[in-house]
């Protein structure tokens, strides 16, 4: 069974919107081509950014790669590590702290925040569905990657085909086919009523 997580909306949105969710249930068969991980990609780095600074680094790791097992058992808490090794590809999203002048890009995590937007709607767009992850041992990772200091891990994003809910258990299952909720239009407008 797919359950229906169509967004319910006051107007239309592009279908590619209105159509994403975050699944937990992945097709443990199916990996990335190439055009697809490069297409999810391409649209990450195409993201606006603040000075067109373009802090965001991206980490891309296929399920045939070592390093995506390790990702899993140490680099994600618990919940996550029984659904994520799955996925067919992990991105890393990290982001540089400082400049090449040394100063720091304050502007660093909303500018990496719409590059993993852009890749998560790309990959929509495509047939493929993502589900961030933020429960992350940060520094697992960075060590993982052999990256210095001047690197934060934000998030993993994980990338692959939805499979059926009913491979997931307890309360994975749950989540998978519980509906989509957000608060109401008119709790997140701060002035204005269209
Ligand atoms: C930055 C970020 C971190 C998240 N971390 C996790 C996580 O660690 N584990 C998890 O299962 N889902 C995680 N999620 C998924 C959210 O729970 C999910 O996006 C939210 O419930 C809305 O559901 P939807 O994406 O299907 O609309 C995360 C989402 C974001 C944007």
């Amino acid at each position: 069974m797919q359950p229906n997580k169509i967004a319910i909306t006051a107007a239309p949105i592009a279908p590619v919107l209105a159509e994403r969710w975050s699944p937990r249930s992945f097709n443990k068969d199916y990996l990335l081509t190439q055009h697809e991980a490069l297409s999810i990609l391409e649209a990450g780095r195409w993201a606006p950014s603040s000075n067109n600074l373009q802090p965001w680094r991206f980490a891309y790791i296929s399920k045939t790669d070592e390093l995506h097992g390790a990702i899993c058992e140490k680099g994600l808490t618990g919940f996550n590590q029984s659904w994520a090794p799955n996925a067919s590809a992990l991105i890393v999203v990290a982001v540089q702290v400082n400049t090449a002048d040394g100063k720091e890009n304050t502007g660093r995590k909303y500018d990496a925040g719409l590059a993993a937007s852009m890749m998560v709607v790309q990959a929509q767009e495509l047939g493929l569905h993502t589900h961030h992850i933020g429960g992350l041992v940060r520094e697992e990772i960075l060590e993982l990657l052999k990256l210095d200091s001047n690197y934060e891990i934000l998030t993993v994003i994980a990338v692959g085909k939805v499979a059926p809910a009913e491979e997931l258990q307890g309360p994975a299952f749950e989540r998978e086919v519980a509906p989509r909720v957000r608060l109401e239009l008119d709790e997140i407008m701060l002035y204005g009523k269209p």
